[in-house]
């Protein structure tokens, strides 16, 4: 292997942002919009998928000169694309309309999810199942949708966000955690078949963010920090070509190298620091 081939990028990494086609699956709130709002100052066109449509306008508003300036006077160029990532068929048409409206995609970002704060105690399988089916197979619907177009063009980039609870067991995680792991186990097998393909794929696994998925735990959560601040890390990652996006490092750091001791001393760190 070579020099490049240890310490050089995953992927062809994205300098410029401007006139980049970005398609954000999950943009209605939280981390998704944010990086939708940065995007917009960039000169990135966005496409923006969620259920809430209005909050995708809401969204764009912030950026585009608030609710009463006409999309097409926006200074960047966006589409907003509702739709259930469960519906596959969904994701197929809203790829047809990116397609349609700018002839191919840059960069696809996965951030949809469901987070249900479940231990074994509160085992719910209806809500399990329903994580599963929005997190995971969400995710592969959104395969189904882009593969196609990504191999056909030869280049473009696929993001998939997991988390930090995919990294091991973590309490209140029983739904969500393994979903989590599940796409962080995708991007490195995505990675291997795309790679050679000039494609890329990089997975996201943030820490802890201020947004309206974690506005609800009841528990303090270490090194917390902001959707945007979560929104410029992940920038950064994909203009660096990263394969691995995690961040703050002061907390996935300390993550990763409890990863490399015996499993015993996991257990015993995150008992310890999160007392549940
Ligand atoms: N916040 C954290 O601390 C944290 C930590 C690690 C990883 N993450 C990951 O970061 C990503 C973004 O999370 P967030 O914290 O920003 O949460 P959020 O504010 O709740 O955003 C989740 C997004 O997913 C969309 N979504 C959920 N179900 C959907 C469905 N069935 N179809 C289409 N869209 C759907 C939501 O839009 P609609 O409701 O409008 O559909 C929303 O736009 C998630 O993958 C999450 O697991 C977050």
């Amino acid at each position: 292997m070579s020099l490049n081939g240890l310490f050089g990028p995953l992927n062809p990494p994205i300098k410029e942002w401007r006139n980049q086609r970005v398609w954000l699956v999950g943009a209605s709130s939280g981390i998704g919009a944010a990086l939708a709002r940065e995007l917009a100052r960039r000169g990135a066109r966005i496409a923006v998928s969620a259920r809430r449509e209005q909050s995708l306008h809401d969204v764009l508003d912030e950026v585009g000169g608030g609710p009463d300036q006409r999309p097409d006077q926006r200074p960047f160029d966006a589409l907003v694309l509702p739709l259930d990532v469960t519906n596959a068929g969904a994701l197929a048409a809203a790829r047809d309309a990116i397609v349609a409206a700018w002839g191919g995609v840059d960069v696809v970002i996965w951030l949809a999810a469901l987070w249900v704060p479940m231990r074994a105690d509160n085992f719910d399988l209806a809500a399990a199942r329903r994580t599963i089916e929005i997190n995971q197979i969400g995710a592969l619907n959104l395969l189904a949708a882009v593969l196609p177009v990504l191999l056909d063009q030869g280049r473009g980039q696929l993001v998939l966000t997991a988390s930090v609870a995919g990294w091991g067991g973590m309490p209140k995680a029983l739904a969500y955690g393994q979903t989590k792991a599940a796409l962080n186990h995708l991007a490195e097998t995505l990675w291997i078949d795309l790679n050679p393909r000039g494609i890329g794929v990089a997975v996201v696994n943030p820490g802890f963010v201020d947004t309206p998925a974690t506005a609800t735990n009841t528990f303090t959560m270490p090194a917390l920090i902001s959707a945007d601040e979560a929104a410029l890390r992940i920038l950064a990652g994909i203009s660096a070509g990263e394969f691995n996006i995690h961040f703050p490092r002061r907390f996935t750091g300390v993550l990763k190298f409890l990863r490399l001791l015996p499993i015993r001393c996991w257990f015993a760190v995150i008992r310890r620091t999160t007392g549940l």
